[in-house]
């Protein structure tokens, strides 16, 4: 059973919450492709929780969009046999918004809060004695006459996702028993998630269809399921409905996603780099700015992969473009600046 408390950022963002979509997600740790050390972690600990008929520990996931965190979280519940109630850090505006959850909570619920980065800090202190003890503290009057009464709460699990986990504060991430990152996905696995979800859709596709849409997918399984919607339209259009390489390579060109996995956005980004800031640094603000993004997307969304696959190198001075953008894009590289110069000068 789902309790959803209010809209989150996030589900926002998604737009994917249709139900041919949710039919994609992975419903058990079986299912769940790759990321293999999170999901031994996670199989060992939900086992001897269930053998000590104990709640499973707080959880925290960290890492970029789309790589499955709100899936474990779901999984996790599952598994466990327990009910999962979410929510997000900007939905929990107010103190009394999280009491309102954390009171409600039955034994061995799963309390999931997404982007939890985002809680506020006045909210994030009515957390740490539930995590830690199982408990609230009610506060009755004002100044002198101010008393506390603590409440008991059964004993929860709460699963934590962010995509920044640099921003949460350490008392917070100290009460997480069981901390993971979730890295990029390998191309295998990738191809694996799109023939998985192929299968679930109905959709004929061939191996080299697969891998050529999972290695356009930024290592994320989010984008791969995007991606082979766009390519099934493509088929259904204009080839027969079967998802073959040539097939994959046409429509996700048109989609102007290239052979790495790059969109006009981070292209976009990578020329501001190169030709706006001559190859960088360039501080995080002023690149924000020129390309009129959020800070927020460019540094969760945009940039994780962006670094990961070596195309910009992040220094103290910013951010900097590297040989391997200015050769993938073709810009001509002047690394010997004086010579500019003098050229101007003259
Ligand atoms: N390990 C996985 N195996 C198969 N599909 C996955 C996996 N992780 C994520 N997905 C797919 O990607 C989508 C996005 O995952 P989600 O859990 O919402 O990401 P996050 O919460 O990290 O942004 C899911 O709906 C699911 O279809
Ligand atoms: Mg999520």
């Amino acid at each position: 059973m789902i309790v959803e408390q209010s809209e989150g950022l996030s589900s926002v963002l998604d737009r994917e919450e249709d139900e041919q979509i949710l039919s994609l997600r992975p419903r058990s740790l079986p299912d769940y492709v790759g990321q293999e050390r999170v999901v031994e972690t996670l199989k060992i600990a939900i086992e001897a929780a269930l053998m000590r008929n104990e709640p499973l520990e707080h959880l925290l996931f960290n890492g970029p969009p789309g790589l499955g965190k709100t899936t474990l979280a779901h999984i996790i519940a599952n598994e466990m046999g327990t009910r999962l109630i979410t929510s997000s850090g900007p939905a929990l505006e107010k103190g009394g918004d999280l009491m309102g959850l954390l009171t409600n909570m039955e034994k061995g619920d799963v309390f999931f809060i997404d982007e939890i980065h985002r809680i506020p800090k006045v909210v994030e202190e009515f957390l740490y004695p539930a995590m830690e003890d199982f408990a609230v503290d009610f506060i009755f009057d004002k100044g002198v006459h101010a008393r506390t009464h603590r409440y008991r709460l059964e004993r929860f699990t709460l699963i934590g996702a962010t995509t920044r986990s640099g921003l949460l504060s350490s008392p917070l991430r100290e009460r997480f028993g069981i901390v993971r990152d979730l890295d990029f996905y390998h191309d295998d696995d990738l191809v694996r998630i799109v023939k998985r979800s192929a299968a679930i859709l109905s959709i004929p596709i061939e191996h080299a269809g697969a891998y050529e849409i999972a290695r356009r997918s930024r290592g994320t399984p989010r984008v791969a399921n995007r991606l082979l919607r766009r390519v099934r339209d493509f088929a259904q259009v204009r080839a027969e409905g079967t998802i073959a390489r040539d097939v994959a390579v046409e429509a996700l060109n048109l989609e102007g996603v290239d052979e790495f996995g790059l969109t006009e956005t981070d292209r976009r980004l990578l020329k501001t780099i190169m030709i706006n800031y001559k190859g960088g640094p360039v501080g995080i603000e002023a690149l924000a700015a020129t390309l009129q993004l959020e800070q927020d997307v460019l540094l969760e969304v945009l940039e994780p992969y962006l670094l990961k696959t070596g195309f910009v190198i992040r220094t103290s001075q910013g951010r900097k473009a590297t040989e391997r953008a200015f050769e993938h894009l073709g810009v001509p590289h002047h690394t010997n600046k004086k010579v500019n110069k003098t050229l101007f000068d003259v």
